[in-house]
């Protein structure tokens, strides 16, 4: 009992005696009791509001977490199985490159006559001049290989020191390398001597990459005189079709200009510096095929002609 029911119970009971106060203090009691018990079902309320809330403050991924332990788990292993189908995957690709590869490598390594029927044939030679160049003579070599055609590159042998791979990967192919002299110089103009070195300077440079002094020579602009084919030491070779690719840069007129002027025993002109020329090999090859004709190297040429390419003879052509 606190003061303030001290105070009143004397004043009830003053007024109205002792089981008033009785009923008085007793409803307090009741009233005291409620509110103890409101309170503490307050407190019960808010501690409950409290883990509610601390519930909702859990993240997505933690409530899903806590209702299905076994998610985390499936998604891991679902993960899982597309890297490893990734991985099968690549697999799978480079293996089926590598058989791809497999399956051409064998045949190209040495272009065959077996592989174009030759005998019987007419006959051209198709040649690339002023290479090697890095960007489009690779370019060129993977058209060859895939048409099965044989070329012969005449490379410049400064070009061939900068690109030796470019070189090495023509000769593995089965192309012939030849000359084109060290720096393109036009020999007729300058002193017998200087196109004399020019001329070895190349041969030592192309045998320091494929092992052999080239077999054949062509002078640029087919120029020569008696001293530059003394100094060659070799047959020099020249041609009877002139694509004129360097001056078109067009690949309709490259192979209109070809099939105008083709013949048996043709020596083909182009260059494999130019990515128009390039462009136009596949196509020229196809269509030079659909008029009846083959391509052959010059040795092969020779051997079915039976006849011998010789040192210090000018060939423009290898007609029948
Ligand atoms: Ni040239």
């Amino acid at each position: 009992m606190n003061l303030l029911d001290k105070l009143f119970s004397r004043e009830i009971e003053r007024r109205t005696g002792a089981h008033a106060i009785s009923i008085y203090i007793e409803e307090n009691r009741e009233k005291r009791k409620r509110s103890r018990s409101i309170g503490a079902s307050a407190i019960e309320a808010s501690r409950e509001t409290k883990i509610t809330t601390r519930k909702s403050d859990t993240s997505f991924i933690r409530r899903i977490d806590l209702r299905f332990p076994w998610l985390k788990l499936a998604v891991v292993a679902v993960l899982g199985i597309i890297v490893i189908l990734d991985l099968l995957n690549l697999t799978i690709s480079s293996t089926g490159e590598r058989r791809a590869l497999a399956k051409i490598a064998p045949m190209s390594k040495h272009i065959k006559a077996t592989e174009r029927v030759i005998e019987g044939k007419k006959l051209v030679a198709l040649t690339f001049d002023d290479g090697p160049s890095p960007l489009t003579t690779p370019k060129l070599l993977d058209v060859l290989k895939q048409k099965h055609v044989p070329a012969t590159f005449f490379v410049l042998g400064n070009r061939a020191l900068d690109n030796p791979d470019v070189v090495k990967r023509a000769l593995d192919e089965g192309h012939e390398i030849a000359s084109h002299t060290m720096r393109h110089q036009n020999l007729i103009r300058i002193s017998a001597e200087a196109a004399k070195n020019d001329i070895n300077e190349a041969k030592s440079a192309i045998k320091s990459i494929i092992g052999k002094t080239p077999a054949y020579t062509r002078p640029p602009y087919g120029n020569f005189d008696s001293n530059i084919i003394k100094s060659a030491g070799t047959p020099i070779i020249l041609w009877s079709v002139d694509t004129e690719d360097w001056r078109s840069k067009n690949v309709d007129s490259i192979i209109s200009t070809a099939l105008d002027e083709v013949h048996d025993g043709a020596i083909i002109l182009m260059h494999d510096i130019y990515p128009t020329s390039v462009e136009a090999v596949p196509k020229l090859i196809d269509a030079i095929r659909e008029k009846g004709y083959e391509f052959a190297s010059f040795s092969e040429i020779s051997k079915i002609r039976g006849t011998k390419i010789k040192e210090g003879i000018i060939y423009y052509n290898f007609r029948p």
